[in-house]
């Protein structure tokens, strides 16, 4: 048996495999690691079978689809998930046979509902349920500290006390633990009477992760982060350097429109010279009487080069198939201490 474990930030992921067959797992893959994954399967002559979600997570995007898009696996994650993108869905006490290898689920709910941890020989994937030395919060959407006390207290901790853990997160490098290390000195599951278990996890008070709202809505709904759609629209674009653009204003080159996409006040602050307004906000409903031309040559502008660049985008799915954004916004155009007009 093969178990990788992948480390980023505080997060912790797994690929597993069947020495014997050549198959594998990865577990709880996060999309900054992407090609860390695959490398680490290659390296190992996996072919990965399922791209596994413990739980719907709420600090990190899931690279689940992306990695089951590329390489034809399947995204399993429980009954519970919201995401809609889940191919096979697991009840508690299903098993999942990859090569000689069977992982069979058990419903953790308590961290969220749809908590599940991974049992394979012994070897057991806890997700946010069980950490060394912690317990997932359970103050975010989902979250039930009772359920939480039932998953550790009548089903993880009744396992082999030998059984090796691999959480979802470690935040202080410990490489590893067992159940039976865990039970004599996790500080948690020194509260094995329910009333107090409960008490102290509806005490704590913990910081929200950072990415909390965002990444719950990318990873329940399969849909974007802002920042995938800013990298998509600027796949799709052309830019135009400042420096370009500037030498072109100056030599009053008449060949393209430069758009300001700002508000107004910003507009009238100071804008390119030569510049017209037309704020993001209003590009579609005046965008047929601003530009009768589709061919006419477009460069965008805004105050830090992002709206403008999905501006730019919108203009070219609407046909203005010379439009582009300038690299960069006005911000960095008057450190640079060119021209500006008011
Ligand atoms: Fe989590």
């Amino acid at each position: 048996m093969i178990i990788e474990t992948i480390e980023v930030g505080g997060c912790r992921s797994y690929i597993l495999g069947c020495t014997d067959t050549h198959v594998g797992a990865v577990i709880d893959p996060e999309i900054s690691a992407l090609e860390r994954y695959r490398g680490l399967a290659s390296k190992h002559g996996l072919s990965l079978r399922y791209a596994i979600d413990t739980h719907t997570h709420a600090d990190h995007f899931t690279a689940s689809r992306e990695i089951a898009r590329a390489v034809g696996a399947q995204v399993v994650m429980s009954h519970l998930s919201p995401a809609p993108y889940v191919d096979l869905r697991l009840d508690d006490g299903d098993m999942l046979a990859l090569g000689a290898l069977r992982l069979q689920a058990i419903a953790t709910p308590g961290h969220t509902a749809d908590s599940t941890s991974l049992l394979v020989r012994d070897h057991v994937f806890t997700g946010d349920a069980l950490l060394i030395g912690g317990t997932g919060r359970t103050d975010l959407p989902t979250g039930d500290p009772e359920q939480l006390y039932d998953s550790l207290f009548s089903r993880l901790l009744k396992l082999d006390p030998a059984t090796h853990i691999h959480p979802a997160h470690e935040y202080k490098g410990r490489a590893g633990s067992t159940i039976g290390e865990e039970i004599a000195t996790n500080p948690r599951l020194q509260k094995s009477d329910r009333a107090e278990f409960v008490a102290m996890m509806r005490a704590l008070n913990i910081n929200a992760p950072t990415h909390l709202t965002e990444a719950l809505r990318v990873n329940m709904t399969g849909k974007k982060s802002v920042a995938q759609l800013l990298s998509e629209a600027s796949g799709a674009v052309p830019f135009m350097s400042m420096d370009e653009l500037s030498k072109r204003i100056t030599k009053r080159q008449n060949d393209l429109v430069i758009v300001d996409v700002r508000e107004k006040d910003l507009f009238d602050a100071g804008h390119l010279p030569g510049a017209i307004h037309l704020p993001r906000g209003q590009l579609e409903l005046r965008v047929n009487e601003a530009f009768p031309d589709p061919t006419v040559r477009i460069v965008t502008v805004c105050e830090f080069g992002k709206i403008s660049t999905l501006a730019a985008a919108t203009l070219r799915s609407l046909g203005f198939v010379h439009a582009a954004a300038m690299d960069g916004g006005m911000k960095a155009w008057r450190e640079a201490g060119l021209a500006v007009e008011a």
